[in-house]
């Protein structure tokens, strides 16, 4: 039987290319491997999301994203969270086993609290429940599937570790496997995609390249790019650029060997690396920004695909909780 690789993302805002090549992609490849459950993580929006307009419309963002990305839903479980209705009742039941240190711990939180506490304001200003128990949710989304691997950024690697010792909580108590433990996979190959200004890509950095700007936008965006003051006539060290690090990942070696020559031997302004970058992204990303249009365009059938993807996530999560239900005493 083929193990089972489990991820979500939270539809907070638009994707970017660094959601593309640190998330989306590798869960992608994954996915050949792997029995792949893919969805949306609604739920998890919500706990910053208030706008019911602009969270439906990065819901139907997020998911057109995965499908425009390559992601066949004939292959892939692919579903809302907010379908699942067995994740709220695993949550409920994974409660009872979660310390609540555990949840104090959690960075999430942690920086919460230390941004309230460096204000000198109240401890807990402006966080919700749902921040504060956002690992439980999550342990419930990965557990419910029975996922062997949950491919994440390094950022999430100490949620799927939360969710190992509550699965684990679990079967200690139960003295047998009620739930299985999920590993965490974090692509080391994919570095993290720096932005326009240099620092790590982040829509909480403004700095983003979006994956499906028109093209006018896309070439204005780049132009934005962040560089030093270097003359066109001086060499240029590709190494430490980021014109040249986004380059890479649209490129092959070939062309990545040709573009450093230049940048080495001067002559080059900055303009032109740019021109050089918008020509490779323009042309890898047009094929899947139509993909996206053509998708965005025809919303029922959007929704069809998702609604397929809970009809056949539904009956694993039903068998999860029925398991557990049954260990607890509560069947
Ligand atoms: P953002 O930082 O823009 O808020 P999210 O935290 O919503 O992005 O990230 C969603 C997914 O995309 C996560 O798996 C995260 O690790 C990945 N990701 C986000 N930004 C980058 C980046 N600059 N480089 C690599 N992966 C990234
Ligand atoms: N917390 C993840 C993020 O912010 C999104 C997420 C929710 C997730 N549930 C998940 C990721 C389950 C992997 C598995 O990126």
């Amino acid at each position: 039987m083929k193990k089972i690789s489990l991820t979500g993302i939270k539809p907070t805002g638009d994707l970017h290319i660094g959601n593309y090549f640190g998330a989306i992609k590798p869960a992608l490849e994954l996915a050949k491997e792997y029995d792949a459950r893919y969805f949306i993580a609604d739920y998890h929006a919500l706990n910053s999301m208030k706008n019911p307009a602009e969270l439906g419309s990065t819901i139907r963002h997020v998911a057109a994203g995965w499908l425009a990305s390559g992601l066949d839903p004939e292959k892939v479980i692919f579903y809302r969270q907010s379908s699942i209705p067995e994740v709220f009742e695993l949550t409920t039941m994974l409660m009872a086993f979660t310390a609540k240190g555990l949840m104090n711990r959690a960075h999430a939180y942690k920086a919460a609290v230390q941004i309230n506490t460096e204000k000198d304001g109240d401890m807990d200003a402006g966080i919700n429940m749902g921040l504060f128990t956002y690992p439980v949710l999550m342990a419930a989304d990965i557990i419910l599937f029975d996922s062997d691997v949950v491919p994440v950024g390094m950022d999430q690697v100490q949620h799927i570790e939360i969710a190992q010792d509550i699965a684990q909580s679990v079967n200690a108590n139960y003295g047998k496997q009620v739930l299985k433990v999920p590993q965490a996979i974090v692509q080391e190959e994919v570095a993290v995609v720096p932005g326009l200004d240099g620092r790590k890509m982040s829509k909480s950095y403004n700095n983003v390249i979006p994956l499906f700007a028109p093209e006018k936008t896309l070439r204005k965006t780049i132009m934005r790019i962040v560089t030093n003051s270097q003359s066109v006539q001086e060499p240029k060290n590709p190494e430490v650029c980021q014109i040249f690090q986004l380059y890479k990942l649209f490129t092959d070696t070939d062309e990545q060997a040709s573009l450093a020559s230049r940048y080495r031997s001067g002559g080059m302004g900055w303009g032109e690396a740019k021109e050089e970058l918008f020509r490779v992204v323009n042309t890898r990303l047009s094929p899947v920004r139509e993909r996206y249009n053509a998708i965005m365009a025809d919303i029922p059938s959007l929704e069809k695909i998702l609604e397929q993807g809970a009809q056949k996530a539904r009956p694993i999560a039903a068998a999860t909780v029925k398991r557990f239900r049954k260990a607890a005493g509560i069947d």
